[in-house]
């Protein structure tokens, strides 16, 4: 595989992951994932990220390097935005390629790279508004950029080109293929990377939207023409597309932008019982007319119910209780939107016991700080009865007009 070249002294080096490995090592990548470093080149030449070495990716990156005109040996300059293992892999083998190319990070990016390499010298601190000179006109600029997703982050801009280096910000899953460019997608394609980036920011990002409108907010001055992620699509045509992706996941926990109007239906049950009773809020949401989706926990995993209850402004939790608690798969969701700052939400809950319950009071706890507001929730002994059913659908209608008031 050759470097996809951005501008006459700008490349992608580019590899596709497939596997059964998972992000973080929680979260699936059933569509891949994508590692983009990048060269660009003065009279010294910067290299901008690493890779992790999944399959094999190291012999692909020297490949690339080389379709770039550039090796290891000849890099000068080694840009990390990011010490995360997926960006880091190649590291011990550079430096014995190549000692004397420089590693420039922030302050704790630099820290870390001492800690987790026992790399002592040639480093180089950058800081917010620090530059690196190239030579013939190219100049690198550092913006930190903290918590976006770890403490050490920055995004790097090449203000010859326009292009900024931004790392896991902007990111997507979802593996290319050979091509790279927001404007070589059609737009169905785009429809499944949108999804693919969402359901990123919910998983990997959300918890940290109050950065991420920090950010957005420093870099909103800079002549962007190019934004160059880490993981999928470059955004040369449009990048004004991906930014406002971004604004709007930082915005559905922070509040800076409104969720969806559509509810996302959560649900787990044993033998049935609470499925039963579900049925009939799906009724009374369907009679309002406001769209949702639907997951079963756990056969779901929670990867992809974070992305679709992240932009949803309304959730319906069902669950029966189990050992006087929730269903344990549910305690595991309301532990993650806890994490992911899941706030603002519009939610009823429901569920069926057998003896004296028990789910309720978990989750009335569980929730107390979440800032949700709750449609009163239905329980139910055993099979719904038909007032039950009756009152379900009610309560479905309920949430489903506070969705479309709003
Ligand atoms: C392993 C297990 C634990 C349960 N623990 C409780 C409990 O602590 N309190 C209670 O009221 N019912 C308990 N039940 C009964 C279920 O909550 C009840 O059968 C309910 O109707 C199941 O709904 P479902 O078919 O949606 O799973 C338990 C059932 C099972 C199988
Ligand atoms: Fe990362
Ligand atoms: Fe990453």
């Amino acid at each position: 595989m050759k470097a996809h070249q951005i501008t006459d002294s700008v490349y992608a080096i580019h590899a596709d992951i497939h596997t059964d490995a998972r992000f973080e090592g929680i979260w699936p990548i059933p569509n891949g994932v994508t590692l983009n470093s990048y060269v660009v080149k003065g009279e010294k030449t910067a290299l901008i990220d690493l890779a992790k070495d999944w399959a094999g990716s190291i012999g692909q990156f020297d490949q690339q390097l080389a379709s770039a005109g550039t090796s290891f040996e000849e890099i000068d300059y080694l840009v990390l935005n990011h010490l995360e293992p997926d960006h880091t892999a190649f590291l011990i083998e550079l430096r014995r390629r190549n000692p004397k190319a420089q590693i420039v990070s922030t302050p704790k990016g630099i820290a870390l790279v001492k800690n987790f390499f026992k790399i002592t010298d040639n480093l180089r601190e950058v800081k917010t508004g620090d530059t690196l000179d190239l030579g013939k006109d190219t100049v690198l600029e550092f913006f930190e950029t903290p918590n976006i997703h770890w403490p050490e982050t920055m995004m790097t801009f090449d203000r010859k080109n326009g292009i900024l280096f931004s790392c896991d910000g902007f990111g997507s899953y979802g593996a290319l293929g050979e091509r790279i460019f927001d404007d070589e997608f059609t737009a169905e394609e785009h429809a499944f990377f949108e999804h693919e980036s969402l359901r990123y920011y919910a998983n990997i990002v959300a918890s940290f939207s109050s950065f991420v409108n920090k950010a957005l907010d420093k870099l909103g001055a800079l002549p962007v023409k190019v934004i160059a992620p880490s993981h999928g699509i470059i955004w040369r045509k449009n990048p004004a597309e991906i930014v406002s992706r971004y604004a709007k996941y930082a915005g559905y926990n922070t509040g800076t932008a409104p969720c969806e109007k559509e509810i996302c239906v959560v649900w787990g049950s044993m033998y049935g019982y609470t499925r039963a009773g579900l049925e009939a809020v799906l009724d009374g949401i369907r009679a309002e007319g406001v769209p949702f989706t639907i997951h079963q926990v756990p056969d779901t995993d929670a990867s992809f119910v974070l992305a679709d209850a992240y932009k949803a402004a309304g959730l319906v939790l069902a669950m029966p209780t189990y050992e006087y608690k929730m269903f344990p798969p549910m305690a595991h969701i309301l532990d993650l939107f806890e994490r992911k700052h899941f706030t603002g939400k519009k939610v009823l809950r429901l569920g069926s016991w057998g003896w004296v319950g028990g789910a309720k009071k978990e989750y009335e706890e569980r929730i107390a700080s979440f800032k949700w507001t709750s449609v009163e929730s239905v329980e139910w002994q055993g099979v719904p009865s038909q007032a039950d059913l009756s009152l379900l659908t009610e309560r479905g209608r309920e949430l489903a007009r506070l969705i479309k008031e709003n």
